[in-house]
């Protein structure tokens, strides 16, 4: 990565510099039903870079969740490619690990190190002891050890987030997706989480694709915004936010920026239809917004 060496492509150069884990390159993703064909993204290019929190940002319906789909190998784009480290991504694998909304995804039977334990038994990552330790390490990382024998369903819905957060971490993948992981979370909790997780990722500088609706969430979380138009999905423009964390809530650049980004998203007459009715800094058109 250092000194880059003759022959290198550009590509690769580029790649070599900036030290690019994942490229999405003018990738189109569409859904076939019996009745129809739906295009969820129109030609998305981006890359995440090593230790990046990148967001991808749009409003309800623009492909976020498929595009995350996509680089964890569950859908293949009908054009375009996403490369990981320079590989065609061709199929899931436990490299990319997906963290969603729902954390009913922990099988109720397991306990808590039981949950964390099992990708790394079932991808053969780890042997039981060592997978075990490695369990253990992760759940002291996000503060549940004391809970390490308990079973989900005793656990609030923040521990729940927590647990799957640590199950993700543990695979060590090269790239950790999260799809509004905190979205069913309460306005404290999910604020608590995102705490957490800037944390977390001070001390394991793992790197984050992670999807959101929210603008506020977004400038929280991410170094990096990707802004995406309403349905079918395509790149508005790219936004460095890495000087804004939950320190600047509230803060005049803070929001100037988030409403440079709202502005960004609606503009050209979009978000009429389809967008959340969400409060805040949600993508929900706001009454001075309509007027200008
Ligand atoms: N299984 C499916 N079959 C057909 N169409 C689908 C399927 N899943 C999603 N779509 C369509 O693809 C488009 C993109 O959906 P997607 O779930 O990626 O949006 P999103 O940006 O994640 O939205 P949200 O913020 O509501 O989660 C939408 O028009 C949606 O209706
Ligand atoms: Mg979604």
């Amino acid at each position: 990565m250092n000194a880059p060496l003759q022959g290198h492509t550009a590509r690769n150069l580029t790649r070599a510099i900036f030290d690019t884990v994942l490229e999405v390159d003018r990738v189109s993703l569409e859904y076939r039903t019996p009745q129809r064909v739906v295009r969820a993204t129109h030609e998305v290019s981006f890359e995440v870079d090593r230790a990046d929190r990148f967001v991808l940002l749009g409003p309800s319906g623009c492909g976020k969740s498929t595009l995350l789909k996509a680089v964890a190998g569950f859908i293949e784009p009908v054009d375009g490619r996403i490369l990981l480290d320079g590989q065609a991504v061709r199929a899931p694998g436990p490299d990319r690990i997906v963290v969603f909304q729902e954390f009913d995804q922990l099988p109720p039977w397991k306990t808590v190190k039981q949950n964390v334990m099992f990708p790394l038994l079932a991808s053969r990552t780890l042997g039981r002891r060592e997978a075990e330790v490695r369990a253990l390490h992760y759940l002291e990382k996000v503060g549940l050890s004391a809970f390490a024998d308990a079973y989900p369903h005793t656990l609030s819905g923040g521990m729940k987030a927590r647990v799957a957060i640590a199950r993700a971490l543990a695979m060590q993948p090269k790239i950790l997706l999260m799809d509004e992981p905190f979205a069913a979370l309460d306005a404290l909790t999910r604020r608590k989480m995102q705490e957490e997780l800037l944390e977390l990722w001070d001390e394991v500088r793992f790197t984050l694709l992670f999807v959101t609706h929210s603008i506020e969430e977004a400038l929280v979380v991410g170094n990096r915004i990707l802004l995406l138009s309403p349905h079918p999905g395509r790149v508005r423009a790219e936004i460095d936010s890495h000087r804004f964390g939950l320190h600047s809530l509230g803060g005049a650049a803070f929001q100037q920026t988030a409403q440079r980004i709202h502005r960004l998203l609606f503009e050209a007459g979009a978000g009429e239809a389809g967008s959340p009715d969400v409060p805040g800094t949600h993508l929900a058109i706001q009454p001075q917004e309509r007027a200008s």
